[in-house]
């Protein structure tokens, strides 16, 4: 069936990416956007083919965002039945490249089921995960987890310089506003006081003041 067909084709194109595109990252994405569609109402099996496909298009990943594309185009047109699923492959190919342009200037998604799998996408970037795949993928970049006095804006010419503890102020701290639906946005609070208490906790262990108010 064609979900089983999708795994092995991602699996197959992401490898052993450690860019915090790993197989596990699309099923926690997989997951969470059958759990949500279930919630809002979206089209599952729409939902769990563009979550599953969603990265192999990532320029990380392919010589462009447009070769990447091209790759997921034929992936569908092979494995879906042409004309009577070509609503389902543009709307698929439509999710992915409009989630995949990066620096939050991608237009809005317009469909449910768009709105589901990028809400899906960005809550694995927070909480408990997030912090955990900010930390590898800042490790793997060889970046300072944090340099006191130099995490915040301004601090380097140069991005690659930032730490990852910049990071979740540049970033993870503003995704629970950008969440399209109801539920992700509730999941969202939870998951960004989580962030919110390992930054404090983090920032006493690292001055060795933790046991003060204890
Ligand atoms: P995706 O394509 O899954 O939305 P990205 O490619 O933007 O995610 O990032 C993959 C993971 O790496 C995410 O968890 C993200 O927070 C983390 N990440 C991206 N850039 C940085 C960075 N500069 N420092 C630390 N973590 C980062
Ligand atoms: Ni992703």
């Amino acid at each position: 069936m064609v979900i089983k067909q999708a795994e092995l084709f991602v699996q197959e194109q992401l490898g052993s990416d450690k860019s915090g595109h790993d197989w596990w990252h699309i099923d926690r994405v997989r997951k969470m956007a059958l759990e949500l569609a279930g919630l809002e109402g979206a089209d599952p099996f729409v939902c769990e083919l563009a979550a599953l496909l969603h990265d192999v298009a990532d320029e990380k990943l392919n010589e462009s965002k447009e070769a990447g594309l091209e790759k997921v185009d034929s992936w569908l047109s092979e494995h879906l039945n042409g004309e009577q699923d070509e609503p389902v492959i543009s709307h698929i190919r439509s999710i992915i490249s409009t989630m995949s342009y990066n620096g939050g200037s991608n237009p809005p998604m317009t469909t449910l089921e768009g709105k589901v799998v990028q809400d899906a996408d960005r809550l694995d970037a927070i909480g408990a995960i997030g912090i955990a795949r900010a930390f590898a993928y800042g490790g793997s970049k060889g970046r300072s987890m944090h340099e006191p006095g130099k995490d915040f804006t301004g601090i380097s010419y140069r991005s690659e310089d930032n730490t990852t503890v910049h990071h979740f102020y540049e970033k993870l701290l503003k995704l629970k506003d950008l969440m399209n639906t109801e539920h992700a946005r509730r999941l969202a609070q939870n998951r960004h006081l989580v962030m919110e208490r390992f930054l404090e906790q983090f920032y006493k262990e690292w001055e060795a003041v933790d046991g003060r108010d204890a």
